[in-house]
C-alpha cells in the first residue's frame, strides 16, 4: 500500500515536517547569528536560518573576499567582519555557526574557546585528527556554552519517519546496512576536500553522518571496524600547487556494536546513476524498514525526468505487513540546501537550545566517536587489520 507522508498519522514527531512554519517565539526575542566560512555550507546555513522567524545573520567571516562578498550579498545586514578576532569581539551575537574545513575545526574550537564563550554549531567533521580527542576532552569539561554538532542527516524528513517506526517495525534493530551512492566530491574553495590530510580522510569527512546514524539507530557504542578503502575513479587526472588528490572515493566499512549488532557501510562516489542516494535498511527479528532518500534537487538535472521521492518502505517478517510510505520534502527548504531540509530542521533545534529549552541533541560526544570510527575505518583500510576506535 502507497501511502502519502503528508496524512496526520505521519507526522507523530514533536518537528512537523511536512509544514515548515516553525513554532513562532516572541516578537521580542531576536536571536543574532555568527557565520565563520561563508563557503558552500556556510551560505545552506544563511538561506536556513533566514527562513525561521526570529533568527538573523548578523555576522560574517571568511578568510577569501569572494566568499565573503558573497555571503554580504546573502545576508546584506550582516557586519563582515575583518578577522576572526574582530567577530569574537562584536557586542550581541547569540551564537556562532562554524562552517570552515574541517582540517580548521580543532584550531578555530581551540581559538574560540580562549576568547569567548558562545554557543556554538560546529560543523562536521567536528575534527580530524585522534590527536584532538583531549580538546573535546577539555570542552566537554570547560566550555561554559553549548555545543551542537552539524551532523544534521537524522533531521532529514523521510529519516526523522524512519527513526519514528525502527523498533516497533523490526522489533529491536540486529542488522543495519547503509549505503551512499552518488556523485563525487564537490569543488570546494583551494581545494581542501581533494586531500586526506586537509579532510581527514573520507571515512572521516564524508562518513561521520552515516556512523552517527548508526550509533543513533542502534543504541550502543562502536566495539570495532573493519573496512576496506580506495580511490578507484575519481581525481586522479586532477592536480593543486603540484599534488594528485588522494582523496577515497569508495569504501565498505563494518562495525560491530558493544550489544552484537552488525552495521555495514557501502560507499561510492562514483554512482550518480543510482536512483537513491542513500539507502538505510534495518532489520530485525520482527521485520524490516527501508529508507530511500533520493539526490537533492540541486543535484538531478531537469532533463532527467521525475526525480524520485523520499520514500519509506515497511515490510514485516511474515510478509503480511507492507508499507511504501512517500515523506516529502518542502520545496522551500529544497531551495534552501542540498540536505532534505535536515539543515533547516537542525536549526529549529539549535535555536531551542539558544532559548534554554532542550540541550544539544548532537553532541560533543557524538560528534568525536563519529570521527572515532571514520579514523578507525582508515586504519583498519591502511592496515588491513580491525581496529577498536578510541571512544
Ligand atoms: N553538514 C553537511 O551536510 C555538510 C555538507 C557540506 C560541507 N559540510 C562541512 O562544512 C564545512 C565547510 O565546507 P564547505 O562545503 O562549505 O566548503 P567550502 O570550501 O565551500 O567553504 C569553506 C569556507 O571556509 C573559508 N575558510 C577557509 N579557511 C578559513 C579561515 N581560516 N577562516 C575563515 N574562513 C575560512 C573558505 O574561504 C571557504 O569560503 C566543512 O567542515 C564540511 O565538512 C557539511
Amino acid at each position: 500500500m502507497v501511502r502519502s507522508g503528508c496524512d496526520p498519522l505521519c507526522s507523530p514527531l514533536a518537528l512537523n515536517l511536512s509544514t515548515i512554519d516553525a513554532e513562532p517565539i516572541d516578537s521580542m526575542t531576536s536571536l543574532r547569528y555568527a557565520i565563520v566560512g561563508c563557503g558552500m555550507m556556510g551560505h545552506e546555513h544563511i538561506r536556513n536560518l533566514q527562513l525561521i522567524e526570529g533568527c538573523e545573520v548578523a555576522a560574517l567571516f571568511d578568510t577569501d573576499s569572494a566568499m565573503a562578498a558573497s555571503a554580504q550579498r546573502s545576508a546584506p545586514v550582516a557586519r563582515l567582519a575583518a578577522s576572526l578576532d574582530d567577530l569574537l569581539e562584536m557586542d550581541g551575537l547569540d551564537a556562532i555557526v562554524l562552517a570552515t574545513p574541517n582540517f580548521r575545526h580543532a584550531e578555530h574550537l581551540r581559538h574560540i574557546a580562549s576568547r569567548r564563550t558562545i554557543p556554538l554549531l560546529v560543523e562536521k567533521p567536528l575534527v580530524t585528527d585522534p590527536g584532538d580527542r583531549e580538546l573535546i576532552d577539555a570542552l566537554e569539561r570547560d566550555y561554559a556554552a553549548p555545543i551542537q554538532v552539524a551532523m544534521e542527516y537524522r533531521y532529514m524528513p523521510p529519516l526523522q519517519r524512519f527513526l519514528a517506526e525502527v523498533e516497533s517495525i523490526t522489533g529491536g534493530i540486529r542488522h543495519l546496512s547503509i549505503r551512499e551512492h552518488r556523485f563525487p566530491f564537490l569543488k570546494k574553495v583551494d581545494h581542501w576536500n581533494r586531500f586526506n590530510d586537509r579532510s581527514g580522510g573520507t571515512l572521516v569527512e564524508k562518513c561521520c553522518h552515516f556512523f552517527d546514524l548508526m550509533r543513533l539507530m542502534i543504541g550502543a557504542e562502536p566495539r570495532r571496524v573493519m573496512a576496506s578503502g580506495w580511490q578507484a575513479v575519481n581525481h586522479l587526472d586532477e592536480a593543486y600547487d603540484g599534488r594528485t588528490p588522494d582523496i577515497w572515493d569508495a569504501a565498505f566499512a563494518i562495525v560491530e556494536f558493544d550489544d552484537d549488532t552488525r552495521a555495514m557501510l557501502d560507499l561510492c562516489m562514483f554512482a550518480e546513476g543510482a536512483d537513491y542516494q542513500e539507502e538505510i535498511v534495518a532489520v530485525g527479528p520482527a521485520g524490516r524498514i527501508d529508507c530511500l532518500v533520493p539526490f537533492a534537487p540541486s543535484h538531478w538535472p531537469n532533463d532527467l525526468g521525475v526525480r524520485p521521492q523520499p520514500r519509506v518502505v515497511i515490510r514485516s517478517r511474515d510478509r503480511r505487513k507492507r508499507e511504501d510510505i512517500l515523506v516529502p520534502v518542502d520545496a522551500r527548504l529544497d531551495d534552501a540546501g542540498s540536505h532534505h531540509g535536515s539543515t533547516y530542521f537542525q536549526h529549529l533545534k539549535f535555536r531551542d537550545v539558544l532559548l534554554g529549552k532542550q540541550a544539544p541533541e548532537v553532541t560533543l560526544r557524538d560528534g568525536w566517536r563519529a570521527v572515532a570510527i571514520g579514523i578507525a575505518a582508515q586504519e583498519s583500510s591502511a592496515t588491513g587489520m580491525a581496529v577498536e576506535p578510541l571512544l
